[in-house]
């Protein structure tokens, strides 16, 4: 395990908050995207309305509240219809490894923010009111030597944009700013998204507004090459924290940066941000608090003891699945071993049951084995 990772586990075992306790697999979205054809989801599932129509369009799904386990309870209540889709339209069953899910997760997580539209009004305001045009201009350059917004690299996305802004660190703009004594503007995510909006549309770009975050392995390793390591640790570590960051909100975050950035920080090229945000996306996921006692509970009211508790039936018991059961494991499981199940369920005549995605997280708590009681690292003890 590698430094980063270390670190990760540390807080992500150390937070005490109500809902982690424990880091999941890291997911990449890019990997997750091509999953999403190589597994043929795309078949009958659209993103974005690009792809089949047979199910639903998946990023409909993907509101504030996603999480792995929802995820996982829509699978589960979904997929007896799916597999009869299959069936009947001569699909081979996917075949999900636990990172595969865990890249879907990642890659239907990162699509959410694509979509929303910018408003071209509020952009202009944005534009005038932040002093961009004063130094930057639209079309023609309004002070010597400042690139007007026609000619910088990127309009397709806020998080290009402020990748614009880290690859010419302190040299250029920030130090127009600080010559100047006016403030870094603090920028929102929407704040961004109507300001790209405005420009594309007055320089009469088509949108492009595609951005898929990159490897978080590779992300995590240059968190620490790029100095981000050396002051996120301690209060300003971010594994741990529980936020849910869109695409946006990290540009934003990003865009912010530089009033806190040490002078001799490094450049950042489009590649290296795509890991980085990856990184920073993937470490916001956190295996829920699913309560064990409860998920015992459900595991019988669900009527899964009419199975997993006789060994004639070919169920495998519980201690068959302690220790490895994560949300993901639970997608995956769902696709292997879900038709026989249902099979089994049709026979003894039990409905397929459903979830919500607290009961998914309570029940694959109980399958887990989770000790009730909460653990600390004997370190922070
Ligand atoms: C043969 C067609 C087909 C394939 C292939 C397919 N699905 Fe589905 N899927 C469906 C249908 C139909 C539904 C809606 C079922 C229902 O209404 O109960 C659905 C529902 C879902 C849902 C629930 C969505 C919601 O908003 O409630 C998820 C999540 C999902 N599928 C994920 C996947 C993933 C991931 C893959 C690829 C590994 C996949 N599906 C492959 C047909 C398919
Ligand atoms: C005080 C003058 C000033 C203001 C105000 C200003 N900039 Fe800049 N900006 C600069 C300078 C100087 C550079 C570096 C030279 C260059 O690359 O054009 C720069 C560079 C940039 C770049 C990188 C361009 C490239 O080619 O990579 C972007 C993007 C940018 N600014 C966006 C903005 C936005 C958005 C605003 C408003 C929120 C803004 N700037 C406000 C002076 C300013
Ligand atoms: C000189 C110290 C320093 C360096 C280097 C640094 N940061 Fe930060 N960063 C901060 C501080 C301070 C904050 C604001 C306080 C906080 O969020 O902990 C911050 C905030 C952030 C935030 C917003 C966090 C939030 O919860 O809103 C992100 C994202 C971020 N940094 C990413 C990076 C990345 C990526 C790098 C490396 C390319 C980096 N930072 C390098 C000091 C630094
Ligand atoms: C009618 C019998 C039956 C019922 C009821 C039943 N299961 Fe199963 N389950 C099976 C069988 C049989 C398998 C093994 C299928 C195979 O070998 O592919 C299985 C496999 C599984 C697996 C995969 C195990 C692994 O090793 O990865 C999980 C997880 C699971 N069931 C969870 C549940 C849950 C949760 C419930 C209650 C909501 C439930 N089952 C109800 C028969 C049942």
């Amino acid at each position: 395990m590698n430094g980063i990772a270390r670190l990760a586990l540390f807080f992500a075992l150390g937070y005490g908050g109500t809902c982690a306790t424990r880091q999941l697999l890291l997911g990449d979205a890019g990997r997750g995207r091509n999953v999403f054809h190589s597994q043929k989801c795309i078949l009958c599932h659209s993103v974005n309305s690009e792809g089949g129509r047979v199910g639903p369009d998946l990023a409909q799904m993907v509101d504030q509240g996603f999480t792995p386990y929802r995820m996982a309870a829509l699978l589960w209540n979904h997929a007896p219809t799916m597999w009869r889709n299959l069936e009947q339209n001569g699909i081979a069953r996917p075949n999900l490894t636990r990172q595969q899910a865990a890249d879907l997760f990642a890659y239907f997580y990162a699509i959410r923010c694509f979509e929303r539209p910018g408003d071209e009004g509020r952009g202009k305001r944005v534009f005038e009111s932040n002093g961009c045009a004063r130094c930057h201009g639209i079309d023609a350059p309004v002070s010597s030597g400042v690139a007007p917004a026609r000619s910088w690299q990127s309009l397709d996305h806020p998080i290009l944009l402020a990748q614009q802004m880290w690859s010419h660190p302190r040299a250029g703009m920030v130090t127009a700013f600080d010559q100047s004594g006016t403030p870094f503007p603090q920028l929102s995510a929407q704040d961004l998204t109507d300001m790209l909006a405005y420009l594309r549309s007055v320089l009469n770009r088509g949108e492009n507004g595609y951005f898929v975050p990159g490897s978080p392995e590779e992300g995590g390793e240059l968190f620490v090459t790029k100095g981000c390591a050396a002051c996120h640790q301690g209060s300003h570590a971010m594994e741990g924290r529980p936020t849910r960051y869109t695409l946006n909100d990290f540009a934003a975050a990003m865009w912010n940066h530089p009033q806190r950035t040490a002078p001799d920080s490094v450049p950042i090229s489009v590649e290296e941000m795509r890991r980085l945000v990856g990184y920073l996306l993937s470490i916001q996921f956190f295996e829920e608090r699913g309560d064990a006692e409860r998920g015992k509970l459900l595991f019988r009211k669900k009527r899964c003891v009419a199975c997993h508790e006789v060994p004639s039936s070919g169920a495998p018991g519980r201690q068959t699945m302690a220790g490895q059961m994560t949300s993901y494991d639970m997608m995956a499981a769902l696709w292997k071993h879900g038709p026989k199940m249902n099979a089994a369920m049709r026979r003894k005549k039990i409905r397929w049951p459903r979830f919500d995605a607290a009961e998914m997280a309570d029940v694959t708590a109980y399958l887990h084995g989770y000790e009730f009681k909460r653990r600390q690292p004997a370190n922070l003890r």
